[in-house]
């Protein structure tokens, strides 16, 4: 289990960012606009010469919640006042003093650190969530993202580092949607390249109908193999000539690719249906087959590429290997493709970033490209991103399609499902539809499983690790978000709904209920965080924190044998917590069963 101060660790607004035009700090207004920091860093400008706008930027959240919910850095203040950090501190403590927000103001080496109070924190978070409900957080990031994930090789196996790519992509586009940006999803599918002159080769020689019918991707895989490994001159020449007649238009082989295509996506499509997975567009690489000319011709008018040995090259610097965009035989190469292929997306999107989920193996490419990309225009400097992530291990060891070693999704699921199954057996044998929650718990596991971790980080994966009930864990979050809509459910039947009217906020004081408001309002800065640093695993951590301070107030805190009063204003905490959870579950592609 991570400790209680992860959440605050990974929302510490000392994180380094992406820039954002306009917006140095704060790709979402909603958390600049919020209400506790405003009234701190008001006060701080009160007492001190700093602008509040200024205090605003360097306000953190404490590493140790103990400390309290914000903290503020002595730095820029001792800077201007010329006196040591630590003195500064100690003065700003003893200039500002406690009203009905803040309870505790205490100096602590360099910091000022601030404790808000429970009434305020209900008063305020808690009236948003049950106004905005599933918009909670929400604002109004004017940007255009555009978000190439997925992008698996069609006729191949999905391999994991697609699956990797696909959730990840999946939950910055949905938690960019929620920051109010138009986010533009695409899916450049590897359609295109000399491999697809093997595959047609291969189909030719040893193609079977029954077999493309059963598992279409398993047997162009192996018929792909078949022809790559092949030692034969023969069918090299075949493969090189067929790709070279479909570049040029060859329409029986051009019918063929078509169909493996669309075979492909069909297979996909089930995948991202279930991962709740959504494309604006799905061109991939054979789209740009007619647009790299214009590509590469506007490099050239600059002067930006050479000729070395037949072959077309972007010169990458003296130490540097140059970057290959057309071979001697005239043909093209993946770069090329993506070259033309981020050209069409500057003039068809006009975004404001362009973010490639894509593993770490392929960095060197992206540099080739992006560093063309800003030759040809500067502002392209910080609007091309790669997102990289680390490698996926199961216990067998690494797993890549290019040695065949691949990984069949659907078997993966399935084998989730199953076990799944059994946990839910063990602790709600009476539970109806059980095949549908499994199937959502192992899917959500997958997800989580993946999400929670820093994408730089490789990731070591165990299914009997991602499936705990106890572990950090979808099913842990999930188990949270179920016990709330369970409580939600009771009392429903009692005839007492969540009534805002009821609050008490004076009564929410047991640190397990402040903590969980804490949590609750720290949700849009953590969509911020996740929206500057691209990293996900912001949301998934603080999921789990509200998880864990949900668990243990349903032990320490009853709402349904409450005294009146209390019972109502803990029943909308429940109500807000329930909300959260499932909100910030659906932001990382993840569907939260009400009961399991
Ligand atoms: N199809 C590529 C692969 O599987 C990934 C494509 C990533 N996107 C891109 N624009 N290059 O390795």
């Amino acid at each position: 289990m991570t400790d209680s101060t992860t959440l605050q660790r990974v929302v510490n607004r000392r994180l380094p960012g992406l820039r954002w035009p306009g917006t140095r700090d704060h790709p979402n207004p909603m958390s600049k606009h919020n209400f506790f920091r405003e009234h701190i860093t008001s006060r701080i400008a009160k007492v001190s010469d700093l602008p509040a706008e200024q205090a605003a930027r360097v306000l953190e959240i404490p590493p140790d919640p103990k400390l309290g919910e914000y903290a503020f850095p002595c730095f820029l203040l001792a800077r201007q006042r010329k006196s040591p950090p630590p003195k500064v501190a100690s003065w700003l403590a003893s200039q500002l003093l406690c009203d009905d927000v803040v309870e505790a103001v205490t100096a602590q080496g360099p910091y000022v650190n601030f404790r808000l109070t429970a009434s305020s924190l209900a008063s305020r978070v808690l009236p948003e969530i049950a106004t905005t409900q599933a918009g909670y957080g929400r604002s109004d990031l004017a940007a255009t993202i555009v978000i190439d994930f997925s992008s698996p090789n069609i006729a191949k196996p999905l391999s994991i580092g697609h699956l990797r790519s696909t959730v990840l992509g999946n939950a910055l586009g949905r938690v960019f949607r929620h920051l109010g940006a138009k986010v533009v999803g695409i899916n450049h599918l590897g359609d295109w390249g000399t491999q697809f002159g093997y595959l047609v080769t291969g189909w030719r020689r040893w193609g079977s109908e029954e077999e493309l019918t059963r598992d279409p991707i398993r047997h162009l895989f192996e018929i792909y193999v078949l022809a790559n490994a092949s030692e034969d001159p023969a069918i090299k020449e075949e493969a090189r000539a067929t790709f070279k007649a479909m570049e040029e238009g060859d329409q029986p082989s051009l019918a063929l690719w078509q169909r493996f295509r669309s075979l492909s996506l069909q297979v996909f499509g089930r995948f991202y249906e279930d991962l709740g997975v959504t494309f604006e567009s799905q061109d991939g690489e054979a789209f740009f087959n007619d647009k790299m000319e214009p590509a590469l011709a506007l490099l050239a008018e600059k002067g930006l590429t050479t000729v070395s040995d037949g072959a077309l090259v972007y010169p990458m610097g003296p130490e540097k290997k140059p970057a290959l965009l057309k071979k001697s035989d005239g043909s093209t190469l993946y770069l090329t493709r993506d070259l033309a292929a981020a050209l069409y997306r500057l003039k068809t999107y006009a975004p404001d970033k362009v973010l490639y989920v894509v593993g770490m193996p392929q960095k060197e490419h992206f540099r080739e490209l992006f560093t063309m990309l800003a030759a040809l225009d500067p502002a392209n400097k910080d609007r091309f991103v790669h997102v990289d992530f680390g490698q996926y291990r199961f216990a067998e060891g690494k797993m890549s399609t290019r040695s065949g070693n691949v990984i069949f999704l659907e078997e993966v699921v399935a084998r989730g499902v199953e076990m799944a199954k059994v946990k839910i057996e063990e602790k709600n044998p009476d539970l109806e539809d059980r095949e549908t929650t499994a199937r959502l718990v192992a899917l959500g596991a997958i997800v989580f499983g993946d999400l929670v971790n820093d994408r730089v980080k490789d990731i070591v994966f165990e299914w009997e690790k991602v499936l705990d009930f106890e572990g950090d864990t979808a099913p842990y979050v999930m188990f949270a978000h179920v016990r709330a809509r369970g409580i939600l459910r009771k009392l429903a039947e009692e005839g007492v709904e969540p009534d805002l009217a009821r609050l008490q906020p004076g009564l929410l004081g047991h640190e397990h209920e402040r903590r969980l408001m804490v949590a609750l309002g720290q949700f849009p800065e953590t969509l911020d965080t996740v929206a500057r640093t691209l990293k996900p695993h912001t949301l998934a951590t603080f999921l789990l924190e509200l998880a864990r301070t949900y668990h243990r107030f349903c032990h320490d805190c009853p709402v349904l044998k409450a005294e009146p009063g209390l019972k109502e204003s803990r029943l909308i905490l429940t109500h807000a917590v329930a909300t959260v959870l499932s909100l910030g579950l659906q932001l990382l592609g993840i569907r939260a069963p009400d009961r399991m």
